[in-house]
């Protein structure tokens, strides 16, 4: 199978190269350098050229409050970039793989999201991912939008990486305690994308290691994991506003993805791994 993947250089994109090697598949990887998602003719030029089974869409400009001051680049970037690959992949007959978000949804259910709940976006990120989605569907109606949320990993800013240096340095963090999600570890999230694309996946599936927590409860077990003597405070979003608003609940239920036969570890098991091996600053920190 021949695997053409735009987003190689991120945080996801990184552990899908290794994943798809692994694999033994054939990769062609592709970062903004390559290809900018926004220049059609250069996306359908690479596509044509390299007539790949299946395409992963791992790019996008996924700073969520980068977005709400620059809603032009956003939708720019991951609706109609998302589309240029959509058109291009309709050319060659290729599958397409398109990661979006749980910020597609306002964060007001109290149970897990299934994939057919409204999508409702509460600030510009989500809605760019949103329309992409939409628009995917339409073109390519048996393309596969894997939903994932809170995403860390190694080979980039993350929220353990970012917990490790503030804990290590202050006697005291701050952190909301009233948004819940799931995070989710890339290398277990490209495991699984790579086994859908080979299962020939399509429509919506929600994929995120399972469990949940609130951005609290996860910088608590890193800074317990880890033994660093700092303390967690838990805060309210309210005490820390930010450019972009948040859904306070987004957790997405894994119904699509056991549909599959794949089962993504518990977010504890994952941060465990994502901590024991190689962490930024790890051999500086007390427990690993
Ligand atoms: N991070 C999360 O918590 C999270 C949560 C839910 C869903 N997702 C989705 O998961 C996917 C991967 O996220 P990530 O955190 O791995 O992203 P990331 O680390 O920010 O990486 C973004 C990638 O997109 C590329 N890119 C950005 N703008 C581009 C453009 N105009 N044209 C072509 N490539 C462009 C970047 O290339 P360069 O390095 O060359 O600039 C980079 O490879 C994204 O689709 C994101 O929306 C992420």
């Amino acid at each position: 199978m021949r695997v053409t993947l735009f987003g190689a250089s991120g945080l996801l994109g990184q552990e899908l190269v290794n994943a798809v090697k692994l694999r033994g598949l054939e990769l062609n990887a592709l970062t903004s350098k390559d290809a900018d998602l926004r220049d059609h003719p250069r996306v359908n030029r690479l596509i044509r050229d390299s007539q790949p089974d299946c395409i992963i869409l791992s790019a996008a400009f996924t700073d969520v409050d980068g977005c709400e001051s620059n809603r032009d680049l956003a939708m720019a970037v991951n609706c109609e970039g998302a589309v240029n690959v959509a058109k291009a992949a309709r050319t060659t007959g290729s599958r397409l793989m398109l990661l979006s978000t749980d910020y597609v949804f306002d964060g007001t259910k109290s149970s897990p999201y299934e994939i057919g709940d409204a999508r409702n976006p509460i600030n510009v990120y989500g809605e760019s991912k949103a329309r992409a989605e939409e628009q995917l569907l339409h073109l390519v109606p048996d393309a596969c939008i894997v939903r994932t949320s809170w995403l860390f990993g190694h080979g980039g800013n993350c929220f353990p990486a970012t917990i490790l240096k503030l804990a290590a340095t202050r006697p005291e963090i701050s952190i909301v305690n009233d948004q819940r999600g799931s995070p989710t570890f890339t290398r277990d999230l490209a495991s699984t994308l790579v086994q859908l694309c080979e299962k020939g996946a399509g429509g919506i599936v929600h994929a995120t290691n399972s469990g949940n927590c609130t951005w609290y409860e996860f910088a608590t077990e890193i800074v317990r994991t880890s033994g660093l003597p700092a303390e967690v405070k838990p805060v309210t979003t309210a005490e820390f506003p930010r450019p972009a608003r948040r859904p306070p609940y987004s957790v997405l239920s894994p119904a699509s993805l056991d549909a599959y036969g794949i089962h993504m570890p518990k977010w504890q098991d994952a941060l465990g791994r994502y901590l024991r091996h190689d962490a930024p600053a790890a051999k500086s920190i007390p427990n690993l």
